[in-house]
């Protein structure tokens, strides 16, 4: 049986920048709501919605204040409810972000563990004794700003360990309570509805128990992000760390047809191992796209090792080309690669989760000095860490503020200046757009099950070319992408013998079949029935 998370599409939608529905320039719930049926057109089967719990925004809502709860700035519970069941209505699933790792400093847990010693809650966080010489129990860092990852507190006199900012204290899983105050919340929103969860740095949750010192990392020079000085091998990814997935998993189990959506950023034989006996991350998210160079050769290298690793386990792929904490795929790979790539993520095997505005190509906007908003661009700035530029509002028409929110109202980042061009209204209209393409591809994808659940093959091809079969019962289709902005030929190998072109990244009828022999144009991407 395929499941909605296997041959689905996930489109992300960071809540603050999709659409404004009071005018204050920040997006919220109802927002989401009155653009259901965009997403509905577009053809996505579920949406991810970053955090929209209350929190003081150190982290513009990776800082949680209170996890059963939405911020007054995004709705209320009502607003969830009833964007719930709209959602429902066209068959649209809702996954909501779970952030195991922390809290804000202002939860009412936090602000219990740290009023005293033995406060009942105090063992919920990670607290520790100064080291001999009065500094912090261990070299571990934060991630923001490469400094000490732990925060001393007088009154206390402990240390508290933070993975993040220090107004993000790491929880303590290791405490049972904690554990299960934590479990409940996933319990809450299943209650509610909520088709699956989203889990924040899954793998950095749990810590070394013995708490020791990182090694320096051999390969770090200064001018890289001051974090990676140390390799994070006791606080990242530690042996335990699949006891906390397995955790998450049974509290899902219990609710029939739910997704736990692992963020885990690792190198493919560590990810992998986070799906564990099909008892761990129904999805371990696979970021290697995104730190792949963007050829031909090596992203088959990469297709190739992910399906050997899951080939003989039941385990599913899925594939990521941008999310909220990534430069955007058209700025990363410019406009032309932005569509190949569009075609790659929607054809090959394993549930796609696209980034809001990808599918128009919507690029990085870059952010005066004067309108930073993410802390880690303050705390380390000028390096391009910064995560701003690809959390702009979403560029709904030619209007002023792009129909994300009233004009006269300043939204709560700049708008790209492209935005009267680069805009949904605009590209539906327009025959050869990429949100036109990227619409095509979501239906084509969705209404063929060789491509939705099919078998993945890679071919061998000339230079520049990546090509792969798609099989499912008697259905065959052949992708090919040209990486490169020269023109190609293929003289096909025997067997591959294509009926008809069914889509171009060009999004005209291409002539590139002569006899056994394909000419792809230059950036072209083509998927053809064989
Ligand atoms: C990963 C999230 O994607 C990122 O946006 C956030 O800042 C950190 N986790 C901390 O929660
Ligand atoms: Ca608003």
């Amino acid at each position: 049986m395929t499941h909605w998370w296997q041959s689905g599409i996930v489109y992300q939608i960071y809540p603050r920048s999709f659409q404004d529905s009071n005018g204050d320039g920040i997006g919220d719930l109802p927002g989401i709501r009155q653009r259901l049926d965009y997403l509905h057109w577009l053809g996505v089967n579920a949406i991810w919605i970053s955090p929209v719990y209350p929190s003081p925004m150190a982290d513009f809502g990776y800082d949680v204040s209170d996890y059963r709860a939405i911020h007054p700035l995004f709705g209320s519970l009502a607003d969830m409810d009833s964007l719930i069941a709209a959602a429902h209505q066209r068959q649209i699933k809702v996954i909501l972000d779970f952030v195991p790792n922390h809290t804000s400093d202002q939860h009412p847990w936090f602000l219990a563990s740290r009023s005293a010693r033995d406060n009942p809650r105090r063992d919920w966080y990670i607290w520790r004794d100064a080291a001999p010489d009065g500094g912090p129990p261990n070299n571990w860092l934060s991630r923001f700003d490469g400094k000490a990852g732990w925060t001393w507190d007088a009154p206390t006199g402990q240390y508290y360990l933070h993975t993040f900012l220090k107004e993000q204290p790491d929880l303590n899983w290791r405490n049972p309570e904690l554990r299960q105050a934590m479990l409940d919340v996933m319990r809450f929103w299943f209650d509610r509805g909520v088709d699956g969860f989203r889990v924040d740095v899954a793998y950095r949750v749990l810590k070394d128990a013995q708490f020791r010192n990182n090694p320096p990392n051999p390969n770090w020079q200064p001018g890289m992000d001051p974090f990676h000085r140390l390799i994070d091998k006791y606080n990242r990814n530690i042996p335990e760390i699949h006891q906390f997935n397995r955790w998450l998993r049974q509290v899902a189990d219990a609710y029939p047809g739910r997704v736990l959506i692992g963020e885990i950023n690792l190198p493919l034989p560590q990810l992998v191992q986070h799906y564990g006996q099909g008892d761990e991350f129904h999805l371990p998210f696979n970021f290697s796209l995104i730190h792949t160079a963007w050829t031909a050769t090596a992203v088959r290298a990469l297709a190739d090792q992910y399906e050997g690793l899951l080939a003989a386990s039941a385990a599913w792929p899925n594939w990521v080309l941008g999310n909220h904490d990534q430069h955007r795929v058209a700025t990363r790979l410019g406009p032309a690669q932005a569509r190949t790539a569009m075609l790659l993520l929607l054809t090959l095997r394993g549930t796609p989760t696209l980034y809001y505005g990808d599918e128009l190509g919507m690029a990085d906007v870059p952010i005066p000095p004067d309108q930073v908003q993410d802390p880690w661009e303050l705390y380390v700035p000028g390096q391009g860490l910064g995560r701003d530029p690809e959390r702009t509002p979403m560029q709904w028409d030619g209007s002023a503020n792009a129909g994300f929110c009233p004009a006269g109202v300043t939204p709560w980042l700049p708008l790209a200046n492209n935005y009267e061009t680069v805009n949904v209204a605009r590209q539906q209209n327009e025959p050869a757009s990429m949100l036109a393409l990227s619409q095509a591809l979501i239906h084509l994808r969705q209404r063929t099950p060789a491509l939705n659940q099919g078998s993945y093959q890679s071919l061998d091809t000339p230079a520049g070319l990546l090509a792969y079969l798609r099989r499912h019962d008697e259905e065959s289709y052949l992708v090919v992408l040209n990486f490169t902005a020269d023109v190609c030929h293929w003289q096909l190998p025997a067997g591959v013998t294509p009926q008809a072109i069914l889509l171009s990244t060009h999004m005209d009828q291409p002539t590139a079949l002569a006899g056994s022999s394909l000419h792809l144009r230059p950036n072209e991407g083509l998927v053809l029935r064989i």
